[in-house]
């Protein structure tokens, strides 16, 4: 079965792709490349022994997405593509709105026209904001505190009315908490451009000698330590994830969530050092001051995961720090080198 999936030369499309093809199914990728290297697919290649197909496009583009859909013989489609810097999207909203928001109403018309039914939409644990209590349910409350946030909780209501029109429809949007690893081979991970926002590769870049030291932001919350705890989910377990959710839910329709998290948290001072043992480097920090918008913990309820799709996070920290170590010390700069 062809597989469209939007996004997937990126950090978390290009694994799941790799899961998908695993998994007997077939990606097709489609990706204008905004954020990743055309070098993934010769990763992808050696690493599966598989050439998968690439479409260069971008979801904005109606007419393109059509023939790809109808060429392919498309039955469902992954959607990763977004622009995903929380920063930059207080500073250039309407570019947020329109790549993340009109991207994905394009994207919905396309399949519409071209019959295909069935989606699955990379959502975020951000549209929980400051939680109302921990660990976070499906059923708590959503919304947003910054313009990347709101075009996921927007993303998800229009899933919703697609799937109202419809009763055919299926939209299954999965919540994910802090993405971290890379693929055990070392050979595919996340190189962001610029200076890292998220503390994983800000660390592992610190590690292999290109950043000084960590900045820590906020040492005086109330958590165990006083840095701030994430939920911090494998890159393969996630990835494993969608599978899960698609193979389950492929004959059924209607709009629904799932939490995709390990249900446990970890301190910004305990990722430090597990990196730090996995590396076998000492890893400079500084206390700085909290960043704006920051929250002290958030960590994943995911039963309805377990429960539903028989999917559980295997995947320790360890696994994350070693894996994450393995691909930075192989490719300090990203595939671009
Ligand atoms: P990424 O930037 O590595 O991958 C996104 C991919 O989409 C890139 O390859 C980029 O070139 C492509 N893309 C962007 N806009 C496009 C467009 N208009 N048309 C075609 N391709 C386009 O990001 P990622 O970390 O792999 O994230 C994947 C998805 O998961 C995103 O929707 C993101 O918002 C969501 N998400 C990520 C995290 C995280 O921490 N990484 C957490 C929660 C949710
Ligand atoms: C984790 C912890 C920081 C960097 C963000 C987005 C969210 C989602 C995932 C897409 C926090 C601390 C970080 C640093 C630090 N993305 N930190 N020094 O903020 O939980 O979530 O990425 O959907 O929308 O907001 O992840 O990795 O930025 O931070 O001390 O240099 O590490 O304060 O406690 P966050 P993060």
């Amino acid at each position: 079965m062809n597989i469209l999936v939007t996004g997937g030369m990126g950090y978390i499309g290009s694994h799941t792709c790799l899961a998908l093809y695993k998994a007997g199914f077939t990606p097709i990728i489609y990706d204008n490349l905004s954020n990743s290297s055309i070098k993934v697919l010769e990763q992808l290649k050696i690493i599966a022994n598989h050439t998968f197909e690439f479409v260069e496009g971008d979801i904005n583009d109606r007419d393109k997405l059509e023939a790809t859909l109808n060429d392919y013989n498309i039955k469902a489609v992954f959607h990763f593509a977004s622009l995903k810097a929380v920063g930059k999207s207080t500073e250039q909203p309407l570019r947020y709105y329109d790549n993340n928001v009109s991207g994905t109403v394009t994207l919905l018309t396309a399949m519409q026209k071209s019959a295909v039914k069935q989606i699955i939409f990379s959502s975020s644990a951000t549209v929980y904001g400051d939680p109302q209590y921990l660990p976070i349910d499906e059923k708590h409350p959503i919304t947003a505190t910054n313009p990347y946030g709101w075009t996921k909780v927007m993303v998800e209501q229009i899933l919703n009315d697609w799937c109202l029109a419809n009763e055919q429809n299926l939209a299954i949007a999965l919540r994910y908490f802090n993405p971290a690893g890379a693929h055990p081979s070392g050979l595919l991970g996340e190189s962001p451009t610029g200076i890292p926002n998220n503390l994983m590769p800000y660390i592992s870049q610190t590690a292999v000698g290109q950043r000084e030291f960590v900045n820590i932001f906020g040492n005086d919350y109330d958590t165990e330590d006083g840095t701030g705890v994430r939920d911090y989910i494998h890159i393969m377990d996630l990835a494993e994830g969608h599978v899960a959710a698609f193979s389950t839910h492929q004959k059924d329709s209607g709009s629904l969530v799932y939490n995709l998290g390990t249900g446990k948290g970890y301190t910004v001072l305990e990722i430090i050092t597990a990196f730090s043992s996995s590396a076998n480097v000492e890893i400079n920090y500084k206390f700085a001051p909290r960043r704006a918008g920051d929250i002290a913990s958030n960590f994943a309820n995911a039963s309805l995961a377990q429960e539903k799709l028989g999917w559980k996070a295997k995947l320790n920290i360890k696994a994350m720090t070693d894996d994450t170590w393995r691909w930075q010390s192989k490719y300090p700069n990203g595939l671009e080198d």
